[in-house]
């Protein structure tokens, strides 16, 4: 965000017209911006000024903490911060290159603190949860280092080769990879890394309904914009395979509502050639979440993942009303 100091007095009268929408919005976050990719401490900066002017309205919950020490920070959503009312949870950047996947996070968090009191009919069904960075090290890797990084920044023993793939770290599939200088190297065990704890504490600690995973588009021949539910590693499918491809089908229709392409709905195994471990199935097998999908974004330049500045705001627009619909939806208002 840009903090432009002449526009001191015009904030001032905007927060005065938005009052009664918006939460208690600091005055150098008037000028959130979605054409730049925010570095960590920008996302963490916003949400803890955010929750510390609202703390009513936003909580911080703090998981754990990474190797090179950065907080793994969700933000609760909520119009009693005791009720412990369902939770719908939104994660992004298991894989860190996924920076649409980030972007669309942010978005969504900052539409509901800009526009708070516009939720609160959805807000006394459920509670909502991002966790907008949650592979930081790995993200901040890849914004500085090395564009298509893929892992967090674990020191592996035995090796020089840094780095541990979370997003093959869950339970159900995993199995250790040989080769820790490879991009999707599992890790010593399942669950041994502090990301996907940090996504299972979460998961654990709150009455979750939904959960959904961020992703870039595509790997390989999978072109992204798909909606993924369970499984990615057997070709089988959760007993509520019904419910999640009719919830699927009108989120991929929510999402064209803002002149976004239409998203694809199924099984993961579908498109995932490279599945063990993956946090999806791991919601649905080991923590019993009734509605975990994957979202996996448009796909962007050469790879899928490299979107660039230029296609952010686009992108997170097109995408929003997407994620009202989510909240809606299971906040018991859209059936
Ligand atoms: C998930 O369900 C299984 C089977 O009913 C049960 O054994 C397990 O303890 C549940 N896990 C959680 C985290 O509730």
């Amino acid at each position: 965000m840009r903090f432009f100091s002449s526009l001191g007095v015009l904030s001032l009268l905007f927060v005065a017209t938005l009052a009664g929408e918006g939460l208690n919005i600091p005055d150098k976050f008037h000028t959130v911006e979605f054409t730049h990719f925010w570095p960590v401490d920008e996302v963490n900066e916003y949400i803890n000024e955010i929750a510390e002017a609202n703390p009513d309205q936003v909580q911080v919950i703090p998981t754990r903490w990474t190797r090179e020490l950065r907080p793994i920070n969700a933000v609760k959503i909520s119009s009693d911060m005791f009720a412990n009312r369902p939770v719908v949870f939104i994660e992004a950047g298991l894989r860190p290159r996924d920076w649409a996947a980030h972007m669309v996070a942010i978005r969504v968090m900052h539409e509901f603190f800009s526009h708070y009191y516009n939720y609160l009919d959805v807000l006394e069904e459920i509670d909502i949860v991002i966790m907008p960075v949650s592979n930081p090290d790995g993200y901040e890797f890849s914004r500085n280092q090395d564009r298509g990084w893929t892992k967090n920044r674990q020191l592996n023993v035995g090796s020089d080769c840094v780095g541990v793939s979370v997003y093959h770290n869950f339970e159900p599939g995993f199995y250790v990879t040989p080769d820790p200088c490879e991009g999707h190297f599992s890790g010593p065990s399942a669950m041994s890394e502090q990301e996907s704890r940090a996504v299972n504490h979460i998961l654990g600690r709150f009455n979750v309904i939904a959960y959904f995973s961020l992703q870039a588009g595509g790997a390989r021949a999978n072109y992204g914009n798909n909606i993924l539910y369970p499984f990615g590693h057997t070709y089988t499918v959760p007993d509520n395979e019904h419910d999640l491809f009719v919830f699927g089908d009108a989120l991929s229709h929510a999402f064209t509502q803002a002149g976004g392409r239409r998203f694809s709905v199924g099984p993961a195994h579908n498109v995932w050639y490279d599945p063990h471990g993956n946090s999806l199935d791991h919601a649905a097998q080991v923590m019993n979440i009734t509605f975990p999908f994957t979202i996996e974004m448009p796909y962007f330049g050469e790879h899928g993942y490299d979107i660039v500045e230029a296609e952010i705001e686009p992108l997170v627009e097109s995408t929003l009303p997407g994620f009202i619909f989510i909240v809606n939806f299971f906040a018991g208002r859209i059936f």
